[in-house]
């Protein structure tokens, strides 16, 4: 059984009083019946990881570099992230790869590190609106996947999110249908190339304009292990209800 993962990104956003959203977060979920994690900002990391000890929180970075140290100005390490205290690092998110160039391959190197230093690595795919009306979105994201994944990916340590770039921050959300078959060609991936084992392991997670009044349906859809949020994540009110959703979906069907 895949235990279910609610993953906030907070992007650049966040001061130090956003933290008083992560208290607020751990008391609503004491016990939560699913995997929380929290991405803010580098600034704000080794705060975060503080006031989530003992809790139901774990920290996260957004990014590191492809080196462990060096003469890399303004550049943070995956051993850094790991050394304040964070578990996991968002790695090729659509925002790195249009702001910072990287590309698939880049990512693969960046979770090579990240791996190596103990960091759960979340590897973002996704397609452009162009891509889905031009191409074959599946053809895309196979490419993607084949080329940012590295072959010392695990079921613990790998956790892959689909999102699309078009529906980032825009409302715009796919049809149940495209979300499934994305995320079930996701599965077919891994279980093809990691073995069937650890190819179910994995936590598909989707990302990209998710909120409390989309959450239940997107939870429902197979192979959706969870939800990478943006926006929603930033107040305890918002992503809450996002939460609830997910515990419910993890709960069987007659209970
Ligand atoms: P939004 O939830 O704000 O659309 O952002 C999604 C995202 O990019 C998460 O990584």
């Amino acid at each position: 059984m895949r235990r279910k993962l609610a993953a906030g990104n907070w992007k650049m956003n966040g001061l130090r009083s956003s933290l008083d959203e992560l208290d607020a977060l751990a008391k609503a979920h004491p016990d939560p019946d699913c995997d929380l994690l929290i991405c803010p900002p580098a600034t704000l990391i080794a705060a975060a990881v503080d006031r989530c000890q003992g809790g139901p929180l774990r920290i996260g970075g957004q990014t590191c570099h492809m080196n462990m140290e060096g003469p890399h100005t303004g550049d943070i390490s995956a051993q850094m992230l790991r050394d304040v205290g964070a578990t996991a690092v968002i790695l090729g998110h659509s925002e790195r790869r249009a702001d910072h160039g990287e590309s698939s391959e880049d990512v693969r190197t960046l979770a090579q590190m990240a791996q190596a230093a103990g960091l759960q690595t979340v590897i973002c795919v996704g397609e452009s609106q162009f891509q889905r009306e031009a191409t074959n979105t599946l053809d895309i994201i196979g490419a993607q996947l084949s080329l940012s994944i590295p072959d010392s990916s695990t079921g613990e340590n790998l956790v892959v999110a689909y999102e699309p770039i078009w529906a980032i921050g825009t409302g715009q959300i796919p049809t149940a249908d495209q979300i499934g078959e994305v995320h079930d060609f996701i599965r077919a991936r891994l279980e093809q190339r990691f073995g069937y084992g650890v190819g179910k392991s994995v936590r598909l997670l989707y990302g990209g304009s998710v909120k409390a009044d989309n959450a239940q349906e997107i939870f429902g859809i197979s192979n959706v292990d969870g939800a990478l949020v943006g926006g929603a994540s930033l107040t305890a009110k918002d992503f809450s209800p996002i939460i609830e959703a997910l515990e419910a979906s993890a709960l069987p069907a007659d209970s």
